[in-house]
């Protein structure tokens, strides 16, 4: 599906939305991506990846459906076949923020070469015992470093990946940027993330946190989400460009969630980045 929710963007509408981004009104200037706050919350329930009824409930019901995004926009992008028993055969991948593995090991089982990065130590000890378990996913690298590290190392990638990460970080702006850095010209960066909507308190926070339980009261910070023409200004401003980009919807009936035109609350997007992009510093 193409990206047609955001209408024309021209240089000025940019740094019109970019300025107070920019100017650290909502962001902290920290060139580092960490935030000690917001990995102390995933440290502490990082036994709990595996859990399919644990705090990661709502990351393991909707990964079917993020990896059907992925899996057909990056077949597309990389003229893969998707019916092939391993379409991304051939793919270097780097899933950042990993956690526990959850994206890393169907990717893996995918045919990609894939490398899972987070800043959690515990985390990245759990996603190394779990994927140890299966010789599909063992070969995954896990190891406990940041994207900016990664781009100190001059690491590149065919594609990058950042589901549910961009909104932890301290500075969603230096962040795309190393993202951008990974990839290598005419690569793919995957970000997924929670609109910064009203609707998306309602049921993102309000509901998952404190009615249904899904989630830790306090897991999600509204102020910290991006609107999806945030992240799209962002991306292009690190050298990405947005080519595709939807919702996912839960019914509520079925419990399931499903992939729609919808991005009110939950989205994800897929950029590329040409081949004579520059970094925007
Ligand atoms: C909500 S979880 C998402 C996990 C995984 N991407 C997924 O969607 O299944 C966010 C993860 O990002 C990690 N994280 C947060 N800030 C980070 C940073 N600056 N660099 C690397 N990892 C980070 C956390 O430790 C946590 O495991």
């Amino acid at each position: 599906m193409a990206c047609k929710h955001l209408g024309k963007v021209n240089d000025k509408s940019i740094e019109r939305i970019l300025h107070p981004l920019l100017s650290g009104r909502f962001f902290s200037k920290q060139p580092s991506s960490l935030k000690d706050n917001e990995l102390a919350k995933f440290a502490a329930i990082s036994d709990t990846w595996w859990d399919s009824e644990g705090p990661f409930k709502p990351l393991h019901a909707m990964n079917p459906t993020r990896l059907a995004f992925i899996r057909s926009a990056l077949c597309r992008h990389f003229r893969k076949d998707p019916y092939s028993a391993k379409p991304l055969e051939g793919l270097k991948i780097v899933d950042v923020g990993c956690g526990g593995g959850i994206l890393s090991e169907p990717l893996a089982r995918l045919g990609a070469t894939v490398t899972g990065v987070d800043a959690v130590e515990k985390n990245i000890k759990i996603a190394q015992l779990h994927a140890g378990l299966d010789p599909a996913t063992s070969t995954i690298e896990f190891c406990c470093t940041t994207a900016e590290k990664l781009v100190e190392e001059g690491r590149k990638f065919d594609a990058v990946m950042a589901l549910e990460i961009i909104e932890h970080v301290a500075d969603p702006m230096e962040f795309c940027k190393s993202l951008a850095a990974l990839t290598v010209p005419d690569g793919a960066t995957v970000i997924s993330t929670i609109n910064r909507s009203m609707r998306a308190y309602a049921t993102a926070i309000v509901a998952a946190e404190y009615i249904l339980n899904w989630l830790p009261k306090g897991t999600h910070q509204w102020s910290s989400f991006l609107t999806p023409e945030e992240l799209v200004l962002i991306l292009q401003r690190a050298g990405i460009n947005v080519e595709e980009m939807a919702g996912f919807e839960y019914d509520p009936v079925k419990g399931r969630w499903y992939l729609s035109d919808d991005i009110s609350v939950n989205f994800i997007a897929l950029g590329t980045k040409s081949r004579n992009t520059e970094c925007d510093t």
